[in-house]
């Protein structure tokens, strides 16, 4: 139930966008619902990071609980956002190449993050979750292949999404096994491939009272 929640209120902000949008956004041969525009990220609050430290840990076991727009934004912010008006970004890169991608799995396909325009923009029109863990909701972490620093990259992406996690009391797992699964469905930028990916999702029987 969540996970569909979910995807209907992916839906349904798409749907609003067009609606008051004139249709500019959506051209009129992709009214598939491909992009999600996401809220504006909550980029105040949260644990003190030496808390969010404190609770950071693997946690393999999921709820149903939604994880909603805001979080999502919220999440993605934190994992590769940009944080300075320069266009850099909350994780560094050698030499600021920001070179690394972050799509969204769910279960109405495979979405990647835009952080410039902050939305999701759908790439594959597919519930392929359960080839990747079937958490409610799976980051995939691509980078260069040859890209002898795509490991430290991804790297310091996983670990700002398990802090946001840690911080706003999500279960997030970091998972090598199913990073190959999508190759051959999911088109990634040349010379890309998918190096990790991270289950995330509420705990267990734990969904804090307050979230959205
Ligand atoms: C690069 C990397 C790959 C991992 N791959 C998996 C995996 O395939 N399956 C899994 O259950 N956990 C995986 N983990 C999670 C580790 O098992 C976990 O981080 C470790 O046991 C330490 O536990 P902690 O994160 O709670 O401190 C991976 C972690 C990292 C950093």
């Amino acid at each position: 139930m969540s996970r569909e929640t979910l995807s209907l209120a992916l839906l349904f902000a798409v749907a609003v966008l067009f609606v008051f949008s004139g249709t500019p956004v959506l051209a009129a041969d992709a009214v598939k619902a491909d992009v999600i525009v996401l809220p504006t990220p909550q980029t105040t609050g949260g644990k003190p990071l030496m808390e969010a430290l404190f609770a950071r840990r693997s946690d393999r076991v999921f709820s149903d609980a939604d994880v909603s727009l805001q979080e999502t934004s919220n999440l993605l912010w934190a994992t590769w956002g940009i944080n300075r008006k320069d266009g850099q970004r909350t994780a560094p890169t050698a030499k600021n190449t920001q070179a690394v991608e972050v799509y969204v799995v769910l279960e109405n396909g495979v979405w990647r993050y835009d952080a410039v325009k902050n939305i999701l923009g759908r790439v594959l029109d597919q519930n392929v979750t359960t080839k990747v863990g079937d958490a409610p909701m799976t980051l995939l972490y691509a980078a260069p292949e040859k890209d002898p620093f795509a490991g430290m990259h991804v790297g310091s992406l996983y670990q700002n999404a398990g802090l946001y996690c840690a911080s706003a009391g999500l279960s997030n797992v970091v998972k090598n096994t199913g990073a190959r699964a999508l190759d051959g469905i999911l088109t990634l930028p040349d010379g890309y491939k998918i190096f990790i990916l991270q289950s995330v999702g509420w705990p267990k029987n734990d969904k804090p009272e307050d979230s959205q």
